[in-house]
């Protein structure tokens, strides 16, 4: 693919900051690791071991400073690759549950920010599987900072340990506070994830893939121009899909569904950005122009996140 795509200026609008730290940045926070140890850990026979290995990561995450060296490489890695904008995702649900100082890591990974030349915005995430509760708590952290650089809330981990709808006081409070709602849906579980969440005002859809099961939903997406943010590798290496040749991003496409393409947590995953565009054009033939298209669409789904 020619270098094009590593120079086009692109956003990158779901990528989670702990799934971003490579095994070199780890063993700089950790003595007495080797990469070895963090790369046979980054391997993950299905969604629960994934899982396993975001919280083995995250565990080494344990003061402010550690959050801070993990922005600061991911934006050199993203400036790198001509990424000029970026949504960072902060696991606020899992730094509140292990009574970290979320307020004091914000502070400090907007501090490397500040020092970046990419653009950040902050997206919250709560753990869906520890319930209403617990995301009430990562949306008020959220809404006292939303005039900052805070501008989304989502929903991660498990899809299914719980549904949506468990979260409907939740995406309220969170709008009503001036935040977009970009919650995870129609990763592991079916379509009806997807619709649950657009139905509660998403605008837009972390993975969403299943909606592709669903022909009636393809169309509600393009017609009401919710896109997805489809993380290519997440979705392999998670066992989201059985294998790259089965993954629908093409069959998204081709319904009309709007489109970005993210990394997810690309560290994790063995990926970066520019890759996934290339994927894209290797194993399901975009085009030069096509793939044009959906670096316009990362910009242009960022702006959504601004609209009222
Ligand atoms: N899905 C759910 N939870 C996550 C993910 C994801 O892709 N990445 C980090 N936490
Ligand atoms: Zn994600």
């Amino acid at each position: 693919m020619g270098g094009w795509l590593e120079t086009v200026p692109k956003a990158e609008l779901h990528v989670h900051l702990e799934g971003s730290l490579r095994p070199a940045t780890l063993c700089e926070l950790v003595p007495g690791l080797t990469e070895e140890d963090v790369t046979a850990r980054y391997r993950h026979a299905d969604f629960a071991g994934f899982i396993d290995s975001f919280k083995w990561v995250v565990g080494h995450l344990k003061e402010p400073g550690h959050f801070a060296l993990a922005a600061r490489r991911l934006l050199e890695e993203l400036a790198a690759q001509r990424v000029t904008y970026a949504e960072i995702t902060l696991s606020v649900g899992v730094m509140l549950l292990r009574k970290q100082d979320a307020a004091a890591i914000y502070d400090a990974v907007v501090g490397e920010a500040a020092r970046s030349k990419v653009d950040v915005r902050w997206v919250v995430d709560a753990v869906r599987q520890w319930g209403a509760e617990a995301a009430m708590e990562v949306a008020r952290f959220a809404a006292e900072r939303s005039t900052d650089r805070i501008v989304g809330f989502g929903i991660g981990g498990d899809e299914a340990g719980g549904p949506v709808e468990w979260f409907r006081d939740v995406f309220a409070f969170a709008r009503e506070n001036g935040l977009a709602l970009v919650p995870h849906a129609g990763e592991t579980v079916g379509a009806e994830s997807v619709w649950g969440a657009v139905k509660l005002g998403a605008r837009r859809i972390g993975h969403g893939i299943r909606a592709v099961d669903d022909p009636t939903l393809m169309h509600y997406l393009r017609d009401h121009d919710i896109p997805l943010e489809v993380c290519i590798s997440s979705n392999v290496a998670t066992g989201a899909v059985a294998g790259l040749a089965d993954h629908p991003v093409r069959r998204l496409y081709e319904a009309g569904v709007p489109i970005v393409l993210n990394s997810d947590d690309p560290a994790m995953f063995n990926t970066t950005l520019t890759r996934e565009y290339e994927i894209a054009a290797s194993h399901f033939g975009f085009s030069e122009d096509e793939l044009r298209g959906l670096v316009d669409n990362s910009f242009r789904y960022a702006r959504v996140l601004n609209r009222p």
